[in-house]
This record gives C-alpha cells, structure tokens and sequence, in this order.
C-alpha cells in the first residue's frame, strides 16, 4: 500500500520514526509528511533515510503536493496527532501540507493521538475526535504510562508496533473474522463491601485481552467489556467495568448486535448483599447474594447466527464440571481452563484448554501462551460461524 505518515508535533514524534520503519519492513511505500512543529522535535534526514519517499518540504514545493499525496494514498496514518493537529482536521482547515493531504485524500486515515493526559480529556479534544470518528476516521487510542516531563497518565501514543498491528488488521489481507462484530469480556469482576473495600477473584484479564487481541488481528470490529487493569490490546473499543452488574449492563448493550460474544471474564458468582456507603471499621459479618448469570441472560436473547462462548475456570473435575455447564448454559462452545494446572490460568501468560461443543466434540488445546491459545478458541468460532457444528 501506499502509505502517507503524517507526523505532527508532539513529544512522541521520535516514536513515529519506528513506525515508518515498521512499516516499510511490511513492504508498504511510505511517504512522511512533517507539520513545521514536528520537525523541531526530529529531523527530516531522519524520515527521508529510512522511508520510501523523502519528507516534501511543504505545501508550497512547488506542483500541487497535497492533492498529489492525497489522491496516491491508499491510506494516511497521522503519528503522533497533537491535539491541535486533531482540532485543525476536524475543524476542515488546510493550511499545511499534511492537514491539506488529509483534505485532498478519499483514502481511510488512522489517527494516533499523543497529548499530557489534561489535554486527552479535554473536552474540545473529546469532541474533535468524536466528529472524526463519525467520519470514519479510526483511531488507535493512546496508552497509559509515561508522558513528558515525567508525568505519568493517559495520553502516551500507541506502541510502533501495536499501530502497525492495528494497520495490518483493518486494511491487510481480509482475516477470516473481516466485517465481523465480536465482544470479548474479561478481568475479574469487583463487588464492593464499603468504599475502600471489594470482594473480587484472580483473574488478570491477561487471557480476555489476548482473544481481543486475536480478533482484531483477524480483521473483526471488536469490543472489549474488561473489569481487568491491564492495559487493552489497541485498535479495540474498550468499555470499562467494575462490578458484575456493570459487567451485564455493559454486555447486554454490547451483544445486541454482535456475532461472536467470548465471555472470557470471571464474574463474581456471589456479592455482598448490601455495601456500606462509609468504611465499615468493624469486622462485618457478611451476607452474600448471588450475582446475575450474565451467559445465561445473553443465551436467552442471542441473536440468529451468533456465536457464543463460555469459559468455566475449574481446580476440580475441570471436565465433568465444563460439560455440564456447557448443557445448562447454552452456549456453542464451552473453554475449560483448570486452573490448578502448572503454567495455566490466573496471571499466567501461557494457558492449556480444552474447548467443549455441543454433541461431544473437544479441543485439547496444550499448553502455550494465552495469545496462541485465544487463535484456538477463535479457529473454532469461525468453524462454527461458517456453518461447521460438532
Ligand atoms: C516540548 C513540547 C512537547 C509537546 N508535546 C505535545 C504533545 O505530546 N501533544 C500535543 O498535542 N502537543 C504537544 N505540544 C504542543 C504542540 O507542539 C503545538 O500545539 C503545536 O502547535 C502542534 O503543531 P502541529 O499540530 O502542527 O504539529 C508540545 C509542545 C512542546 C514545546
């Protein structure tokens, strides 16, 4: 592909020269635009060594650039975009050449935002994006960790290779889950005792995130419903949840119009049947409810077609335990994961499962990391999406 890398002016532009390298080594033509602000941060010689094109000077070269690039490109990737250059965009002005590029181009462009963490959740920067987003315009949300001048917080730009990553999966060869919506869950679900205080189990998230991962790699259009604090895999939608009656609303509206629905978080089977509104300083005695059955709920109102997944983490006749609950909660497949095995389940980056059908089909899945294994599970979603039962 054709790819035009837009490059403002924020700290992170020194980032922006792994991308462009990166995505050379993918074997797309890369031509680098730099706003003036970003080349006070790198130097142009420094793009023009490693790209497929030198950095034009500017949209007064000579020739009409902007319209040259824009209409060559088969897609623009702006990394870093600065809040300004999001505002400018937005706001439909060309009065640079990339802001003019991304004016004069029909191609899909993928923005990369990188700000101090006030400036992400302000509100202009909010709603900038949000307009661009109605365009079309995707966006790889930044990350959380550290900012310039030793700050620490959201607004850290995206990994050079989670961008690619991300590119490679909306516009690479079409994956086998191409156009599809699946919603992950994931984490361990938190049900509060008081302020200060919750009830909650070990899972990390790590095995939810990694199916995410895994689909948006295969092209589908994903949503991430995570009680987990890992940090989510790019490129994904992300809702954010604490409790199990979160974790159900938040499924509930997700699901409606999904196709594949993995239900890899550990909700709270049991939760205080009242919370303290101030901290309790009194050892409590504790009265437990059980939570909403979120899998069955979603099993109830599935949609024709859609496939969904259980997961059943077991320390004890992990089998037995799975198919049964593969027949009470009517899912298509069931991921027994016994966690008391070596190497696997809670916090582990490697997992072994075996995936439960319906009509007594089961795949022993070994054990290797929690990426491999969530392509696994996914190898049988598509199987089943295309029409493949047990
Ligand atoms: C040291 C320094 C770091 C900056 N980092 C960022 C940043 O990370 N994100 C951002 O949106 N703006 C940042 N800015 C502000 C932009 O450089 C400024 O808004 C500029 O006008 C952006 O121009 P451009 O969007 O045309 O590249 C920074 C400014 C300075 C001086």
């Amino acid at each position: 592909m054709r790819v035009v890398l837009g490059v403002s002016g924020g700290i992170a532009a020194y980032k922006a020269v792994e991308v462009c390298r990166r995505l050379v080594d993918a074997g797309h033509h890369v031509v680098p635009v730099m706003t003036d602000a970003a080349r006070r941060f790198v130097g142009a010689a420094t793009f023009s060594a490693l790209a497929s094109e030198p950095v034009p000077d500017g949209l007064w070269e000579g020739g009409i650039p902007h319209t040259r690039l824009g209409q060559t490109a088969d897609l623009v990737v702006v990394a870093p975009a600065t809040a300004d250059l999001l505002a400018r965009y937005a706001a439909g002005m060309a009065d640079d050449l990339l802001t003019a590029t991304l004016l004069a181009t029909r191609a899909p462009v993928v923005v990369c935002p990188a700000m101090h963490t006030e400036m992400w959740e302000h509100p202009a920067v909010e709603e900038n994006l949000a307009i661009l987003r109605r365009r079309g315009v995707r966006v790889v949300e930044p990350a959380s960790g550290r900012l310039a001048g030793g700050d620490v917080g959201t607004g850290r730009m995206a990994e050079p290779r989670d961008i690619v990553a991300c590119v490679a999966a909306w516009f690479g060869a079409p994956g086998d889950l191409q156009g599809r919506r699946v919603v992950v869950s994931a984490g361990g679900t938190r049900e509060a005792i008081d302020p200060v205080r919750v009830i909650t189990n070990r899972s990390s998230g790590k095995q939810g995130h990694a199916v995410a991962e895994a689909a948006r790699d295969r092209g589908a259009e994903v949503t991430l419903v995570t009680a987990s604090v890992l940090e989510p895999p790019p490129g994904v939608r992300v809702v954010p949840v604490e409790s199990a009656a979160d974790m159900e609303e938040a499924m509930r509206a997700a699901c409606e119009h999904a196709d594949v629905v993995v239900m890899a978080a550990a909700v709270a089977d049991f939760r205080p049947k009242a919370s303290a509104e101030a901290k309790i300083h009194e050892a409590p005695d504790l009265v437990l409810e059980p939570t909403p059955d979120i899998i069955a709920g979603l099993a109830a109102r599935r949609r024709p077609g859609q496939v969904l997944v259980g997961f059943a983490a077991e320390t004890d006749d992990a089998m037995a335990r799975g198919r049964r609950k593969l027949d009470r909660k009517g899912v298509d497949l069931l991921v027994v994961n016994d966690v008391s095995a070596p190497g696997a389940g809670f916090d582990h980056d490697t997992n072994e499962v075996t995936i439960l059908e319906p009509g007594g089909r089961a795949t022993v899945v070994p054990l290797q990391s929690k990426r491999a294994v969530a392509d696994a599970i996914l190898d049988r979603v598509v199987a089943r999406l295309q029409g493949e039962s047990a």
